[in-house]
């Protein structure tokens, strides 16, 4: 607590005795899998053509692993694609929107973000169901013959889908889930989406530059069946004489990847296999969604945005201040208390979103030790007490 010495002068809060072993707490990128260190990666395939012999198996092999430990059924592509997740979400949409009445869901700023490729970019005039900061759309009004685009997770209010309930067995439209906060902490219904997309710097703690497109059997037939009515770039070109090229599911990605970040990735995969695989990188990102929740219910001064439990993140984790300070004070207060807790190496960028309501954000993604959430409860009391006027 701060106090008052005998003569009047304030004297700052003491600080915790123990720091999070790795105050990584970013939302992409993110905490590296524990016990990575970067002469653990494997070199062979740097310095080489991503077309050699080896570069090719390398991809290869991490689309494989991929298709293992997310479970992604067989008839299903997998591939690795330029730019990111938005790189692997704007060449679906690019590539497949248009044949049918599209609606997007938004709820916050990713989802915004699709919203507006498609309406001012694509200018296909979706329909657009949209809810607040903390809160999650009614599902119930979507459509099972329009396809609809929404992120699984939405990272930047920590409000999640709970379940793939809503999207119908017997739709004629397509799901394009953004998953890419969620892929590895979440079990993901194969059979109720088509396109999905993420990208590795996130629960895996991987690098940031490549994206993850997985097509299902519908959403091929959707590329092999309809040409779009506009200009293609050449990084989003997934058909050849509308045919799929099957080749950029098989490791010859479209253009030049980075090997480096490929090895990255396949040692994140190899951890997570080492570990017992998706079941218990979805534990561990719970445990430590729970053990901020336990942290955050300890607290009068701090609540979760999400009001509903049952939306509530076990990834992206956005809290809010507890405190009659108006918006403009109140984010003056989170940058505050987030640059007081870098400096002691305590928490690294766990500032909310800059266009999210004002409050803090951290990740609970399965790299992340749960010792270190607990570590950083403390450290919490430690900036808000400096940052509150008594
Ligand atoms: C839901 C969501 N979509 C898209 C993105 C953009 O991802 P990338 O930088 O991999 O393109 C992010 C990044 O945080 C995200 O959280």
């Amino acid at each position: 607590m701060t106090d008052t010495t005998a003569t009047g002068a304030t004297v700052a809060p003491a600080k915790p005795a123990t720091k999070p072993a790795r105050p990584h707490f970013s939302s992409g990128p993110c905490a590296k899998p524990p016990g990575w260190s970067p002469d653990k990666l494997a070199t062979d395939s740097l310095g080489r053509s991503h077309r050699s012999k080896i570069g090719k198996s390398r991809l290869k092999h991490a689309i494989d692993l991929t298709r293992e430990v997310l479970g992604v059924p067989d008839t299903y592509r997998i591939g690795i694609v330029p730019a990111s997740d938005t790189g692997a979400v704007e060449m679906a949409m690019w590539s497949m929107l248009g044949p049918k009445p599209v609606t997007c869901l938004a709820w916050e700023s990713f989802g915004e973000g699709w919203v507006t490729d498609a309406v001012k970019q694509l200018k296909i005039d979706p329909e657009v169901i949209k809810a607040p900061y903390g809160e999650l759309p009614d599902l119930t009004q979507v459509r099972s013959d329009h396809d609809v685009i929404f992120t699984w997770n939405g990272t930047t209010s920590g409000v999640r889908v709970p379940n793939g309930d809503w999207i119908a067995d017997d739709r004629t439209g397509l799901t394009f889930a953004d998953a890419t906060s969620a892929v590895f902490a979440m079990e993901m219904p194969w059979d109720k989406l088509d396109v999905t997309t993420f990208s590795w710097q996130k629960v895996m703690g991987g690098e940031g530059g490549h994206g993850v497109l997985i097509l299902s059997p519908r959403a091929v037939e959707r590329l092999e069946s309809f040409t779009p009515d506009r200009p293609l770039p050449k990084i989003f070109r997934m058909t050849k004489g509308g045919k799929l090229i099957e080749g950029i599911f098989e490791g010859a990605t479209i253009n030049t990847p980075s090997m480096l970040a490929v090895e990255d990735y396949i040692f994140a995969l190899e951890w997570a296999q080492s570990i017992g695989g998706r079941n218990e990188l979805i534990a561990r990102s719970t445990a430590n969604a729970t053990a901020l929740d336990r942290i955050v219910e300890a607290r009068d001064w701090l609540d979760h945005l999400p009001g509903d439990p049952a939306v509530r993140s076990n990834t992206s984790v956005c809290l809010k201040l507890v405190t009659d300070a108006d918006a403009d004070t109140q984010a003056a207060m989170v940058k505050k208390m987030a640059s007081l807790l870098e400096a002691e190496d305590a928490a690294y960028d766990i500032a909310g979103y800059r266009d999210a309501p004002p409050g803090l954000r951290i990740w609970c993604g399965a790299t992340v030790d749960t010792a270190d959430v607990e570590a950083l409860g403390p450290w919490l009391d430690w900036a808000w007490e400096q940052v509150t006027p008594r």
